[in-house]
């Protein structure tokens, strides 16, 4: 049976760590590839690792190429990348606007470099290493607050518009890739509210039932990878693989 190859971008969060550790574990993967700026805690046996900073386009580029030339394909890509409330360079704090007064040009820049253009540069050097005769699949965790249609409530302005941001870029990528590598199927995944550092902050908030483990999201994720195929895509989805509105 073939098996694929599989790469996490992001390797080191609450939800890349799990999800290289379910590669692992499934079986279905030739090799499984992790990448993240910071070497994950408690790494996982068995799964090829490297860090960079994925804000240097150039590492970004020089890691695929070298992997390219090491004749690497892969079937599946997931980039985990992304920040809500964090403190970024020159200790900039970043935390999801409440109001229009929160608006702050360098927290804007900050949502936007992580959420969309970290995401865009891996999409940009990727494609190359998914595209062949095997169906692949290349998932970005979105957010269903990136849904303009859905918003009800307002706030988070960075967040939201930085995800609905990556939303189009996944949109105008499988537009392109439906000429040049119809092979690949795009995927903007919305993984409810999951119980890592990044939800921390706003846990108190969920109702009960609805903070999820990492463990069920990627689960969930992995189940629903194989019904999904290029050309009804992109696919705008949740934890249960229903649609969200784009
Ligand atoms: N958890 C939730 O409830 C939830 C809900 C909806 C969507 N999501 C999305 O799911 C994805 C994974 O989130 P998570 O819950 O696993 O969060 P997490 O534990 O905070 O992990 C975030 C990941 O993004 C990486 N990252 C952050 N800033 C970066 C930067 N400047 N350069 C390179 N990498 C950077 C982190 O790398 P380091 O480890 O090196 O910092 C880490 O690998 C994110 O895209 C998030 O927006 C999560």
């Amino acid at each position: 049976m073939f098996k694929g190859n599989a790469l996490v971008i992001g390797a080191s969060g609450g939800i890349g760590k799990t999800l290289v550790k379910q590669l692992i574990e499934s079986g279905c993967y030739e090799n499984v590839y992790g990448v993240s700026r910071t070497f994950p805690e408690g790494p996982v046996k068995g799964v090829n690792y490297h860090t960079l900073d994925s804000e240097n386009e150039t590492l970004v580029s020089e890691y695929c190429q070298q992997l390219k030339d090491s004749g690497i394909q892969f079937t599946l890509v997931v980039c985990c990348i992304g920040a809500l409330q964090t403190i970024g360079p020159n200790n900039l704090k970043v935390k999801p606007e409440k109001r229009l007064e929160d608006i702050q040009s360098q927290q804007l820049n900050y949502y936007f470099t992580v959420n969309s253009i970290l995401p865009a540069l891996w999409l940009k050097h990727v494609e190359a290493l998914l595209k062949g005769a095997q169906p692949s699949t290349l998932v970005f965790f979105s957010a269903r607050v990136a849904s303009i249609e859905d918003n009800q409530l307002g706030g988070w302005y960075g967040y939201r518009a930085s995800k609905a941001a990556l939303n189009m870029l996944i949109k105008c990528a499988q537009i392109e890739c439906q000429r040049r590598a119809k092979n690949i199927c795009l995927v903007s995944y919305h993984p409810g509210t999951v119980a890592t550092n990044l939800s921390q902050p706003f846990q108190s908030n969920v109702p009960e039932g609805k903070l999820f483990t990492a463990d069920f999201t990627v689960t969930q994720l992995l189940r629903i990878i194989p019904s999904l195929s290029p050309e009804n895509g992109p696919h705008y989805i949740d934890w249960q693989g229903r649609d969200i509105p784009w």
